[in-house]
């Protein structure tokens, strides 16, 4: 990988990941909507909206890999969806398409797989289970990456991302935290490693209460040094504070499962 695209690149994971993947990547070509608040000297940034596909084609012009983190990133009315998640996830990768981008690694989520019940551990063979509209736009985008994989030759990685910090801060986020330092093993893997075609992999550290088989990853090379069960106390104090949430605790997706639930009142324990 010569030039890397980041989009996303103003916020939350974008502000760290790209410090992380400098010095991998020397020619990382940055954009979002906004300019990064704390965009530096030597970081090379053009901004572009997601939904507008000639300004993407013009910011992938170029480049051989693209880890795509920009959009929409939690629930939200569909036409914002629609726009920044599924509209700009087609332009995307129809862009990278059209001026030969040889990989792309898709930020996915967890929410992909929100209405799973805790005591239940899933593979990525698992049919995809959104708790949102934000979910159904990362399921799109996972079918979108298989289509332009296979039909088009992309090679294309999926992170279903968990929940990225510095530590997990409450009893759902010990099961599916990741550290920026194992997201960045991850994404590594995406960008370079020669066998892939079309992968998807699950955005977690070393979580002692994991709910997902990360096989396929750890096939890969994947060491995550994360442990969320260090930072357990801090995280249990934490939730002892929350509200109950009958729905959300049951589910993998919490609050994104109980938010404008109208469901039947027997929980799945499929
Ligand atoms: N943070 C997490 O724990 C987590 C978990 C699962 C998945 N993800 C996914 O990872 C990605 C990055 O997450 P984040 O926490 O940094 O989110 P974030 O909201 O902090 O950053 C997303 C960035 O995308 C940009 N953006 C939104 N709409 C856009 C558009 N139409 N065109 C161009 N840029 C646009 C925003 O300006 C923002 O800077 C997102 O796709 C999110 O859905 C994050």
């Amino acid at each position: 990988m010569r030039t890397v695209l980041m989009t996303g690149a103003a916020g939350g994971i974008g502000t760290r990941l790209r410090r992380l993947l400098k010095g991998a990547y020397p020619q990382l070509r940055l954009s979002d909507l906004k300019t990064p608040p704390d965009l530096a000297a030597d970081e090379n940034f053009v901004a572009a909206d997601l939904a507008d596909l000639a300004a993407v084609e013009k910011i992938v012009d170029g480049v051989d890999g693209i880890v795509h983190l920009g959009g929409y990133s939690i629930e939200g009315p569909w036409e914002t969806i629609l726009s920044a998640n599924i509209v700009g996830c087609y332009n995307l990768f129809e862009a990278a398409r059209r001026r030969r981008v040889k990989r792309i690694v898709f930020a996915s989520s967890n929410h992909a797989v929100g209405f799973y019940p805790r005591s239940r551990r899933i593979g990525i063979d698992d049919h995809v289970r959104p708790d949102s509209r934000y979910g159904v736009s990362k399921a799109f985008g996972e079918a979108l990456g298989a289509l332009y994989a296979f039909k088009h030759g992309l090679r294309v990685t999926c992170i279903r991302i968990g929940n990225f910090g510095d530590a997990p801060v409450d009893r759902r986020r010990l099961s599916i935290w990741i550290s920026p330092e194992d997201l960045l093993q991850l994404v590594r893997i995406g960008l370079d490693h020669p066998d892939i075609r079309y992968e998807v992999f699950f955005g977690a550290s070393d979580n002692a209460r994991g709910w997902w088989d990360n096989a396929e990853a750890f096939r890969y090379g994947y060491r995550p040094q994360g442990r969320g069960e260090d930072f357990r106390d801090s995280a249990l104090a934490a939730d002892a504070k929350l509200p109950a949430d009958r729905v959300g605790d049951w589910y993998e997706g919490g609050p994104f499962c109980s938010d404008e639930y109208d469901g039947d009142e027997e929980l799945s324990s499929r």
